[in-house]
């Protein structure tokens, strides 16, 4: 199932909200914070949730619609939990005429992981991306960082073994 079929968690834990309010810390009284702010939070806890919006909300006397207009606007910015490896499979021409679709449609077959989506048990999410920049190994797909080029159907299952 996708995230967006997730139920978000409305509460925080403790520790996170400690880490959360030293995030803050530096920006009380201060302007310009919110996009630091913001990569903050998402390096705690891997997404923007909203517990977290709530307590900067909170804390620094800025409405959440004004946090959340910021972090929609930067498309860096996840507002649902992402899985541990994101892949990312290349859409530009030159990895669509050797044959990406195909490399995703296996991948989205093998995970049940839908396109922008992230699997239920947080292990992948699936981004379509333009051109990484390496057409000469089209079709590309990444994994947690790692390029793998000239990416086939028939790989696939192999590459996804080596991230559980
Ligand atoms: S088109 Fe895929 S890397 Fe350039």
């Amino acid at each position: 199932m996708s995230s967006s079929g997730k139920e978000i968690k409305k509460e925080i834990k403790e520790e996170t909200k400690k880490k959360i309010l030293e995030i803050i810390a530096p920006w009380r009284g201060k302007k310009g914070g919110l996009i630091p702010i913001l990569q903050g939070l998402q390096e705690v806890m891997g997404y923007v949730s909203e517990p977290a919006v709530k307590i900067v909300s909170d804390e620094l006397k800025i409405p959440m619609s004004e946090i959340y207009s910021v972090a929609t606007f930067y498309a860096q910015f996840h507002l649902t939990p992402r899985g541990r490896y994101i892949i990312r499979i290349c859409r530009g021409t030159a990895c669509h005429v050797r044959g990406s679709l195909k490399v995703m449609e296996a991948v989205k077959e093998q995970t049940g992981c839908p396109e922008n989506g992230t699997t239920e048990d947080l292990r992948f999410s699936l981004e379509p991306v333009a051109c990484l920049g390496a057409c000469g190994l089209a079709p590309v797909m990444v994994v947690d960082g790692k390029t793998f080029g000239r990416a086939a159907p028939e790989g696939v299952s192999g590459i996804l073994a080596q991230y559980v």
